[in-house]
């Protein structure tokens, strides 16, 4: 029970790599409070409440500040502190330069950089008051390398490695720690929708010859977010069954 009464926030948790980090973090003991802009988030936080975990589901988009403020206010009324926040919410819009609309550039930067700013911005001063917090951020293996058409998603995984960087400085000194994990092809919605014949490449170029499932990215979350992780700070986390070393 590594999260013992511990109180989490975990963007984009209605599926996917979030889902599988809100079951683990209920499993060592969290309350967990899924943000998600998916009614699918209902029935996630459902499945581990039918289970006697502690966990509820807030319409929350990262894109928009008011709510995530009323949001954040809330969680601190019913359960008292915000210990774990995980922005893991994120989405593609892939196309090369040359065909990327600034829609699709925009759409991006909107959920994947600025979400993660927006969430973090509004959620950082309650830590503060607690002098202790775990602020955790899904970058990805394309933000470190680069990966062809996605100049909006490597940019904006890019930019949240600065972000953390720059947050482990300022936070570290008020008992809060900023730690980034940068996952490979993970087996979720959004890899799913890649073509067939990319997954079977991608598994190619990766040693361990298989896709990650979400508990792999979960239990990363899950040591960044232990006490027993408490002088990792700054670090960038790479998951990706050696793709990139
Ligand atoms: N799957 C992979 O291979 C992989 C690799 C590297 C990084 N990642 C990153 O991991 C994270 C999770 O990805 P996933 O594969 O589980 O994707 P997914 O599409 O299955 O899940 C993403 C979740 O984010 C939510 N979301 C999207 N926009 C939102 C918004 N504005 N506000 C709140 N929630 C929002 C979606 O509704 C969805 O529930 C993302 O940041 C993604 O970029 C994934």
């Amino acid at each position: 029970m590594r999260l013992q009464d511990k109180v989490a926030i975990i963007t984009g948790a209605a599926r996917g790599i979030g889902q599988g980090a809100a079951e683990v973090f209920c499993r060592e003991g969290a309350t967990v409070i899924i943000w998600d802009v998916l009614e699918e988030g209902e029935a996630t936080a459902q499945s581990l409440t039918d289970r006697g975990y502690r966990a509820s589901f807030m319409p929350v988009s990262t894109t928009d500040v008011p709510r995530i403020e009323a949001a954040a206010r809330d969680v601190v009324d019913r359960y008292g502190r915000i210990d774990i926040l995980i922005n893991n919410a994120g989405i593609t819009r892939d196309k090369t330069l040359l065909k990327m609309s600034y829609d699709d550039w925009q759409q991006v930067i909107d959920v994947n950089l600025s979400g993660v700013f927006n969430c973090t911005k509004v959620v950082a001063p309650y830590m503060v008051e607690q002098q202790y917090g775990r602020i955790i951020c899904t970058s990805s293996i394309n933000g470190v390398h680069g990966a062809f058409g996605q100049t909006n998603y490597a940019a904006a995984k890019a930019g949240i490695i600065g972000m953390v960087r720059t947050w482990a400085k300022e936070l570290g000194p008020k008992g809060i720690t900023a730690n980034a994990v940068a996952p490979g092809y993970i087996r979720t919605p959004m890899t799913d929708a890649m073509p067939e014949e990319v997954r079977k490449q991608a598994v190619s170029s990766i040693p361990v010859r298989r896709m990650g499932e979400p508990s792999d990215i979960a239990y990363a979350y899950l040591f960044l977010a232990s006490d027993e992780a408490s002088f990792v700070n700054g670090h960038v986390l790479a998951v990706n069954g050696g793709q990139a070393l």
